[in-house]
């Protein structure tokens, strides 16, 4: 913004490494001339940071040695001086147990990387899963000016002319394999046509949900986060991102004044309105609350009722990611929802996301639908009881009609390992109406709050032809699951929740209606039950000690306790 005073170079933080006159500032300058860079490289330019998340073994970022040297390009042509400073990648496919187990890490990186380093600015490069909420937190603590530069998603899968989608089409084959229905050789070339370029999944799952969150929190450069990662667009967008972040430096444009409240609530509606993923709940109150709004799960059901889903993409529509792009993107999807935003809310562009939808169209009305005839009323729901006191979600739309008013007797299993090894049993007891129960999937017992919250459908069943069933546990899913699963039960089983006490038979009752999940067994039971109880044992050492003793519950975001809040760390001593 031309009004706001701007920068000057003395005023940098890098300005006390390298423009100094002392010993010190000496080391820096003469270790830069080291690796190959003269003084009018740095000199009176702002440094800015990229946080690249690639790595051999993340297929979703695998461009990103290209893509951050157009960011580099970008920096240089704008007058910046661009360092890449390399992060955890956060491979979804591969982290065992779970990227989540990892998120706060990546988070915690972020910020240190900025903070020990001369950064003035930071491009965040991210959009597998966890990396952009992990790369967003960690820059909202540290407060410098950033930027998010998305992966962008893949191309469309391809089976026999198919279109196929990532996770969704890999559940959906993998049912009809086990009930027969395709052979070894389908299913082989499902594999080999399934993720067939670079970027991150191209069905609403977690990373599509959350860079268009990214973006509506006004974090990325208009429209960036609907553009396939192999588009020619895409590293056209890398290079302006580049240019941006020095211009964001001499404006001081920092987080804090794009992550309001009004931001927040903007970001929940697209949420909804896309029909994204269950662990973006996470995400953005852990987010939020890094950014000093205190956010609730109540706010997504508040907005639940008023935003529908427009987003026509898998697993709650038929479409890709890259359909959507063509009918429009975010930009045209944010125009649909204009009644419904804030316009005013400030984005990294310097503009206002009122100004940056200004003649945005869909394009496509079957792909992405009108507030008059959405793809579904509901994107989620919070549902409370004495089985879930702070709260559980389920995705209604994801779901048959049929479940969302149930009461059926639970199948529970104690941990993954107990499930897995019965599931398939032909001689297992149960129905369509039994509601599957797995606990220890949460954030301590999994742990990381592993993406098991679809649980399978027990093989019997499946021949049967039942594809949907009641399932409940404090894991969460992927963002490309389906099916009615109630999930981030809290407090989780694992720290004594209710769901520790469920024992195969009892009855649960769900009313999604009226955001009702109860087991019904009475008090002085359930008193017997926690007498027994005894919590697992924590891991011996190491990060997942760590873990275990700061993490909180899902309903606040699973953050650190030690990482959370809106303090500022003081600046590191530069003797
Ligand atoms: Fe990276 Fe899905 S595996 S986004
Ligand atoms: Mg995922």
């Amino acid at each position: 913004m031309s009004s706001t005073p701007r920068k000057r170079a003395e005023d940098l933080r890098s300005h006390r490494w390298l423009g100094v006159k002392d010993l010190r500032a000496f080391g820096h300058r003469s270790r830069l001339m080291q690796i190959g860079y003269g003084r009018e490289d740095w000199q009176g330019k702002p440094v800015i940071g990229i946080v690249n998340t690639w790595s051999d073994i993340n297929p979703c970022h695998a461009h990103f040695k290209a893509r951050v040297e157009e960011v580099k390009r970008g920096v240089w042509q704008a007058g910046g001086f661009p360092l890449e400073l390399p992060a955890i990648s956060l491979s979804e496919p591969f982290v065992k147990p779970t990227t989540m187990l990892y998120r706060n890490f990546l988070a915690m990186e972020t910020e240190e990387l900025i903070r020990s380093h001369p950064i003035d600015g930071v491009v965040l490069m991210g959009g597998c899963d966890k990396t952009t909420p992990g790369l967003l937190m960690g820059a909202l603590s540290m407060g410098v000016p950033a930027i998010f530069m998305p992966a962008g998603p893949m191309l469309r899968g391809n089976w026999r002319g198919v279109p196929l989608g990532s996770g969704s089409d890999s559940w959906k084959y993998w049912a009809e394999l086990r009930a027969g229905n395709i052979d070894e050789r389908a299913w082989e070339e499902v594999e080999e046509g399934i993720a067939r370029s670079f970027g991150h999944c191209m069905t609403m799952g977690t990373a599509s949900t959350m860079t268009a969150i990214a973006e509506t929190l006004g974090f990325v450069l208009p429209g960036g986060t609907s553009i396939p990662a192999p588009d020619a667009n895409h590293p056209r967008l890398a290079t302006n991102t580049g240019r941006r972040i020095v211009e964001m430096v001499w404006e001081d444009l920092t987080p804090e004044k794009i992550l309001t409240r009004e931001a927040v609530d903007n970001a929940i509606r697209v949420h909804l309105a896309m029909g994204g993923s269950t662990n973006a709940m996470i995400h953005v109150v852990a987010m939020a609350r890094r950014g000093g709004v205190p956010l609730t799960l109540d706010r997504f059901d508040e907005l639940a009722r008023e935003v529908p889903v427009l987003a026509n993409v898998r697993p709650s529509g038929k479409y890709l990611m890259e359909d959507f792009y063509y009918a429009g993107g975010i930009l045209g999807l944010q125009s649909r929802l204009r009644p419904l935003l804030d316009l005013d809310c400030l984005t990294v562009n310097g503009k206002s996301i009122g100004q940056n939808i200004e003649g945005s169209e869909v394009y496509n009305d079957e792909v992405i639908h009108t507030l008059e005839n959405p793809v579904s009323k509901e994107a989620c729901a919070i549902l409370k009881g004495n089985l879930a006191p702070h709260g559980c979600v389920i995705k209604p739309s994801a779901a048959e009609p049929r479940l969302l008013k149930h009461r059926g007797p639970a199948l529970a299993f104690e941990d993954y390992n107990h499930m897995a090894a019965e599931i398939d049993r032909p001689d297992l007891e149960v129905t369509k109406d039994h509601i599957i129960v797995l606990k220890n999937a949460g954030p301590v017992g999994g742990p990381g709050m592993p993406e098991w919250g679809m649980l399978p459908i027990p093989q019997k069943l499946l021949k049967e032809g039942v594809r949907d069933m009641l399932r409940l546990s404090d894991a969460r899913m992927s963002g490309t699951s389906y099916g009615a699963c109630i999930l981030h039960v809290s407090p989780e089983a694992a720290i004594g929740g209710p769901l520790a006490l469920v024992r195969t038979g009892d009855m649960i009752e769900v009313d999604v209606e009226a955001r009702r999940l109860d087991l019904l067994v009475d008090e002085a039971e359930l008193a017997r039950r926690r007498a027994d109880w005894k919590p697992k044992a924590p891991a011996p050492r190491g990060y997942e000690k760590m873990f275990a003793a700061h993490i909180a519950q899902a309903h606040e975001g699973c953050d650190f306790d030690f990482l959370a809040g809106t303090e500022r760390l003081p600046e590191p001593e530069i003797h």
